[in-house]
């Protein structure tokens, strides 16, 4: 009996109005229409995917193959991933509008125990995502600065290495140089375990000053965010444009060295190029019109990134020679390689500029599923306040503000990148599967935006996801190991305090 019970509460499911009503009473305002949801949107989807991560796709890493040319393949094949998903979200996000993107639509299909868990993975995509990013612009933010290195003060240029790093600089430099690790970065000693960190300044600084941002209010926010994706699309528009010149089609052969096994790995890698269209998902509850502007933004954003990336990645592997292909800042290298040295200065500015609209709807995003989830029971409740003037959840921005610093000490930038893919496929097979429970159980809802060919393309979804999983699942991947022990601890916190606190929730 106690255990038909305990299985009755796993599969319990809030209803779409439930959640509606939840969403109307939170609190937020409502103040983004389309215009600034697309803002949104490709400020949360350009940025070091295209900047950087390409690099790793094309030439491939310790821990998988390069895609070569065929780099553009690999990204439509994460295209295709990506749209039969970003349908699936749009149906579901203009059908229920309220904060917490896949969190909250799984809690209305599969219930509490499954929503827990989606909860939990999308942290990989947002606030994993962004120690990533974070990382990445340490990267460009000392770039930038080296063309200044003669008006700096000397602290800035003669500082330890480890505190104007990211992590996996850290290890790289040393592995170049054959320095020991020991000398050349700080410890934490915990009792089992010395773990190495780089104190990572730049990355602190930009991660305080948006949460502040944050803290302030999205309208404000979304601001910043305008004026960064104006320049970043100039930047890479222009990239384009320029390096079109200096294709020489024989640099694209061979066209896929490493063959399949290149290209779909390349799909897995490049695939974090095109995550963050969902965030605009979880802004529902801060919409004007939900219901008309969701869809439009979501799809909106996809097209474009999609045909930007195709044309930028033909530019690069067509202007730089294969073997000759940056990993830190492949497309400010190519416009050195052509001797365009100030050229790759603007585009240092503009990967800043990307970077850090990624950062700050990255941190909304995690702001958002965590506020959904402490609404919900799952999380103590004390998180879950609006600041009395601006209206924000302050205290889960400062969290998640927290959490990508002190994460960011001591991780890798490929492994949190390839967690956050492992988080997103997830959460994408999740909202699939999610459309085709709800076209069952809920099929006289309003829905003003239909996923078309249904339930072909949601399947087609789920198997493209699952496919590019696969891939790295079977290269036996560290990211992949990882991915199932942060699943395992999801489970036990879940166990440990979320299904305890829900059941309070219930009395
Ligand atoms: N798509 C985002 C980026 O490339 C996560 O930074």
């Amino acid at each position: 009996m106690r255990l038909r019970q305990v299985f009755n509460n796993l599969i319990k499911c809030k209803s779409p109005q439930e959640l509606i009503e939840d969403g109307s009473n939170s609190g937020l305002k409502k103040t983004l229409n389309v215009f600034d949801l697309i803002v949104l949107g490709i400020g949360a989807v350009v940025g070091t995917g295209i900047f950087t991560i390409i690099g790793s796709a094309i030439v491939g890493s310790s821990d998988g193959f390069g895609a070569g040319s065929a780099v553009i393949v690999s990204m439509v094949l994460a295209a295709i991933a990506s749209v039969f998903s970003a349908l699936s979200y749009s149906e579901i996000a203009a059908m229920i509008p309220v904060a917490g993107s896949a969190y909250t639509y799984t809690y209305a299909t599969m219930g509490e125990f499954m929503a827990w868990m989606v909860g939990w993975i999308l942290m990989l995509e947002y606030a994993i995502g962004n120690i990533t990013v974070a990382s990445a612009w340490t990267g460009y933010f000392v770039q930038f600065l080296k063309g200044f290195k003669h008006i700096l003060p000397d602290f800035a240029v003669n500082c330890p290495l480890w505190l104007r790093n990211d992590y996996r600089t850290m290890y790289e430099l040393c592995r170049k140089y054959g320095w020991d690790v020991h000398d050349k970065m700080p410890f934490i000693h915990l009792p089992f375990l010395d773990i190495p960190v780089a104190i990572n300044v730049p990355a602190i600084l930009i991660v305080l000053i948006l949460t502040v941002l944050l803290v302030r209010g999205v309208k404000e926010s979304t601001k910043v965010a305008a004026i960064m994706v104006g320049v970043n699309m100039f930047i890479i528009v222009s990239f384009i444009v320029v390096g079109a010149f200096y294709v020489k089609p024989e640099n694209w052969i061979p066209f896929a060295p490493n063959g399949l096994e290149g290209i779909f790995t390349g799909a897995f890698v490049i695939f974090f190029a095109y995550i963050g269209f969902d965030a605009i998902s979880t802004a529902a509850e801060e919409t004007k019109n939900p219901q008309r502007d969701l869809p439009v933004a979501i799809m909106g954003t996809l097209v474009l990134c999609t045909i930007l990336y195709i044309f930028a990645a033909l530019v690069l592997t067509g202007v730089v020679p294969l073997g000759a292909i940056d990993t830190q800042a492949p497309l400010a290298h190519a416009m050195r390689f052509i001797g365009k040295d100030w050229y790759a200065g603007l585009i240092s500015v503009g990967a800043l500029c990307a970077l850090t609209s990624v950062l700050l709807i990255y941190q909304l995003g995690t702001t958002r599923i965590l506020f959904a989830m402490s609404r919900d029971g799952f999380l103590p409740k004390s998180l879950n306040v609006i600041h009395k003037n601006f209206k924000t959840p302050h205290v889960l921005t400062w969290l998640s503000g927290l959490i990508v610093i002190i994460c960011a000490l001591f991780m890798d930038l490929n492994i949190s990148a390839e967690l956050c893919n492992f988080g997103t496929f997830a959460s994408f097979i999740v909202i699939c599967i999610a459309v085709l429970i709800l076209r069952k159980t809920e099929p006289d809802r309003e829905r003003p935006f239909r996923v078309p060919f249904c339930p072909w393309f949601p399947i087609l979804g789920i198997i493209t996801c699952f496919g590019l999983m696969y891939c790295k699942f079977s290269a036996k991947a560290t990211s992949a190991l990882y991915f199932f022990l942060w699943l395992l601890i999801g489970l036990a916190i879940y166990a440990g305090y979320s299904y305890k606190s829900k059941r309070k929730e219930d009395l």
